[in-house]
């Protein structure tokens, strides 16, 4: 059995006295990819920022690999983040470079001392990993919003990253390109090792990919099971969230005379 790789623990963080994370709690197992999911606005992004220090909770701990990133140093979060690769929301590369300088970017920040032929080498490789290695030249503006993905994939993959955070990594793809990513996220698990965290609202790709499935809702794990359990969980919430379906509350508003009414859950 594997074990757990980073543990978030009672995770609390308001923005302004707005709570977005209220005591959440989740295990991440080695080699295993575990789906968070939520609606937009819920605080899967903020959840993301935590389990690399690039946002510190009001309550809580997040460890990884056993130690407590809550209590580390600007200059050791620097270390422990090359062990982790981020697909940001959106992709964002840079839009000066093309796909190779792109993915050979990381490598220059915290190899440069390495030749820029082996670096090179080292993106083109990656870039291979994700089926682009023909695109090397092109310009992000020249490339699909799924191959964007692709390459900012490659981009995470240079420094041999134990973990993969995936923000919403098929959200505003059509479906074939969306499954192209969800078989590259399959991929990095089953070839390369990698322990993945994806979050995202698409269900389609939270059972392809994922192993585990945990649900938030109200900045609070509202499920947390196998992927093939999660399907049959018995919580009327999930169940709406799989078929998408709106409930009273969602619809209210749409509904003339029904808006006072019709709130309650
Ligand atoms: N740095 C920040 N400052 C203030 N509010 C923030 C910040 N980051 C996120 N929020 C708020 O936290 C909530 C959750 O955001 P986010 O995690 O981005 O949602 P999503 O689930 O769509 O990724 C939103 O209401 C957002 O406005
Ligand atoms: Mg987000």
């Amino acid at each position: 059995m594997s074990d757990a790789i980073i543990q978030l623990v009672d995770l609390h963080k308001s923005f302004g006295g707005q709570p977005v994370l209220r005591g959440v709690s989740v295990e991440l197992m080695r080699g295993q990819t575990t789906v968070v999911l939520g609606p937009s606005g819920c605080g899967k992004t903020v959840l993301l920022k935590h389990v690399i220090g690039l946002l510190q909770p009001d309550h809580g701990r997040v460890i990884f690999d056993g130690q407590d990133l809550t209590a580390m140093g600007e200059r050791a979060l620097c270390r422990v983040r090359t062990r982790f690769g981020f697909l940001f929301q959106g992709g964002a590369l840079f839009d000066s470079m093309n796909a190779v300088e792109n993915v050979m970017f990381p490598l220059r920040e915290h190899h440069p001392q390495q030749k820029e032929h082996d670096a090179r080498a080292r993106a083109m490789e990656c870039l291979g990993l994700v089926g682009l290695a023909d695109f090397a030249g092109r310009m992000p503006a020249d490339l699909s919003g799924g191959q964007r993905k692709r390459v900012a994939l490659a981009r995470a993959l240079t420094l041999r990253p134990e973990v993969l955070l995936y923000d919403e990594p098929t959200t505003g793809l059509d479906p074939i390109r969306a499954d192209v990513i969800n078989e590259l996220i399959v991929r990095m698990r089953d070839e390369l090792n990698v322990t993945g965290l994806v979050v995202t609202h698409d269900m389609a790709s939270a059972f392809k990919v994922g192993d585990r499935l945990i649900m938030l809702h109200e900045g609070q794990v509202l499920a947390d099971a196998p992927a093939d359990e999660f399907r049959a969980l018995d919580e009327p919430r999930v169940q709406r969230f799989i078929r998408g379906q709106a409930d009273d509350e969602d619809l209210k508003g749409l509904r003339p005379g029904r808006g006072q009414s019709g709130g309650e859950t």
